[in-house]
């Protein structure tokens, strides 16, 4: 189902955030890709817990057993947003860095020394350095390369992959650069050598339906912070995985499914919540039962997005000293379902004469929020040989975004390019 422009009034009339103005002007939130706003039927749902449900869970009372049915209802709904057969896939952690280390953990007491992982010139530190840590128990890390047009390197990565590689770790879409990478490829190439796939799906998940079925990873992980949800890292493994790893765990913990990796009581309420941003997407969308909403949401939502971020990499090129970084956004109509799955929604540029972070500044000054800096693609930045000029200034878009914020960032970079300071 399209998502229109009047959706997008109506969407917008739910985040009390939007409401919020600076120096007489409504703040234009373009750091999406850093942590969208969160939806009134959110907030609700986590402060309703704390009125209604607040316990620990597996207790012999109303409210625990409240919690504990609430908490199942969430991993059902994050198994339909990820498209996973069952609960049993869904583990939820403080975030996605978290889990990923928590696995790297695990994946190293199933390797020998000299087992390598495959990581990323692309990815987030998030994906790289819990896997760079395993240097130290032996394992051999290798990395793809990143190539100036801001895709990974095919050749590289067939090259990186051996008889010896256990895992190769892989991001769906860069949250630097836009960036969605070919996974099938990676999914081919480990399966050849039988080793896992995990991918990180932080970037992807806002806004595109994420379909493990289809994508078949061994491991995928999410952040629901990114969707409209609070604090919370999503962790899916292959259904039975999760059992054959040894994790930190106490012995205390329930040893099996997607407990297995949880230490610790979990954020509750967060993660009530992050069922409620679920059901929020997936009233977008129209089906017979939650994840044919979702998929339907998903795509009207993405090709939304994909036209404002197409408007903008169009125009944002014409202004003078602007060099925009990452990948074209492929042939087709503006908000084509071709050109929204070529990349993902999320435009760097740099501004001759100026730093990111000044022209940052000056944009915030204008109410107009935008990141700048390397927003941990730390690598990406630096293999692109940025690191030493500040990085990217970086624009994401969201269902919440309007043509009219793309036109106020671009009149506020049009003036500042023209009076560098
Ligand atoms: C692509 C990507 N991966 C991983 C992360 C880390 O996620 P978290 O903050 O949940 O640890 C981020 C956060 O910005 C991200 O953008």
């Amino acid at each position: 189902m399209p998502f229109t422009a009047a959706d997008c009034q109506k969407a917008r009339l739910q985040f009390p955030a939007l409401a919020r103005r600076q120096g007489g002007l409504p703040v234009a939130y373009l750091d999406g890709p850093a942590g969208s706003q969160m939806p009134a039927p959110v907030i609700d749902a986590i402060s309703g817990y704390y009125r209604e449900a607040n316990a620990n869970t597996h207790g012999q009372f109303a409210t625990s057993l409240r919690s504990d049915e609430m908490l199942h209802a969430v991993r059902e709904k994050a198994a339909c947003f990820l498209g996973a057969a069952s609960w049993r896939s869904i583990s939820l952690g403080a975030n996605m860095t978290t889990l990923t280390f928590a696995l790297a953990h695990a994946v190293a007491r199933a390797c020998s020394p000299g087992d390598e992982i495959v990581i990323t010139q692309l990815d987030h530190e998030a994906n790289r350095g819990p896997w760079l840590g395993l240097i130290e128990r032996g394992l051999v890390i290798r990395e793809v390369a990143l190539l100036p047009d801001g895709t990974l390197d095919a050749g590289s990565l067939a090259a990186q992959i051996g008889p010896r590689t256990r895992l190769v770790a892989m991001g769906l879409a860069s949250n630097a650069l836009g960036t969605v990478n070919d996974v099938a490829l990676a999914r081919e190439l480990t399966r050849a050598v039988g080793a896992w796939l995990l991918l990180d799906a932080v970037h992807y998940a806002p806004h595109f339906a994420v379909d493990v079925a289809a994508l078949d990873p061994d491991f995928l992980l999410c952040s629901a912070y990114k969707f409209y949800g609070p604090h919370v890292g999503v962790l899916y493994c292959r259904p039975d995985l999760l059992d054959t790893l040894e994790t930190d765990r106490l012995r205390t913990q329930e040893p099996s499914g997607p407990c297995r990796i949880e230490t610790g009581t979990l954020n509750h309420a967060a993660l009530v919540g992050v069922g409620a941003a679920i059901d929020f997407l997936a009233s977008w969308g129209r089906g017979d039962d939650l994840r044919q909403r979702l998929v339907d949401a998903m795509t009207g939502i993405g090709e939304w997005e994909a036209a404002l971020a197409r408007r903008y990499w169009t125009a944002v090129q014409a202004i003078p000293g602007v060099t925009v970084h990452g990948p074209a956004f492929g042939a087709g109509g503006g908000s084509g379902a071709a050109g929204a799955k070529h990349r993902a929604p999320t435009v760097s540029i740099t501004l001759a004469g100026s730093t990111a972070a000044v022209v940052a500044r000056r944009l915030g000054e204008r109410a107009v929020q935008v990141w700048d800096g390397d927003f941990y693609a730390v690598r990406a930045v630096e293999v692109l040989g940025l690191a030493g000029v500040g990085g990217l200034l970086r624009t994401g878009f969201l269902l919440y975004n309007t043509p009219e914020e793309v036109d106020r960032l671009l009149a506020g970079l049009a003036e500042i390019a023209a009076s560098p300071r």
